[in-house]
């Protein structure tokens, strides 16, 4: 039940904030550093790049939004997703560009929540100052 609703939200809401997204990637400075395996790339369900990157390493998910099993990820502000977009890219082969370290990360994401992109849920990491 709850993996379904899980999914079914990441695939509605998932377009509609992508140029939310792209706009506040491009505004973001970009520092030389990437994010670190231990670094959480879901903010909200607190999940880490190696935790999406291990389950699309075992379970091999034919969908993008298949990695919302992986802990929920993606499932919650909507911020993430892109970038669960850019690993699932990857491990298929395909060209995609590094991510963004964790303080730029950060940022961005409290930029997109603040301009409406998305509610993270109780317990997730706060949005930060700017
Ligand atoms: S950071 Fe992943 S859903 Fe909010």
């Amino acid at each position: 039940m709850m993996q379904g609703s899980r999914r079914t939200l990441f695939r509605s809401h998932c377009p509609a904030f992508i140029p939310l997204i792209l706009n506040i990637l491009l505004s973001c400075p970009i520092s030389a550093s990437i994010m670190e395996p231990n670094d959480e790339l879901c903010l909200c369900f607190h999940v880490t790049r190696r935790k999406v990157e291990n389950y699309i390493r075992i379970e091999r998910p034919q969908r993008v939004g298949q990695l919302a099993e992986c802990y929920g990820a993606g499932t919650g502000c909507g911020w993430c997703r892109p970038f669960l977009q850019r690993l699932f890219d990857a491990a298929q082969g395909q060209a995609a560009d590094e991510l963004p370290s964790a303080t730029d990360y950060a940022k961005g994401r409290t930029t997109y929540v603040r301009e409406g992109g998305g509610t993270p849920p109780p317990g997730a990491t706060p949005v930060g100052e700017e």
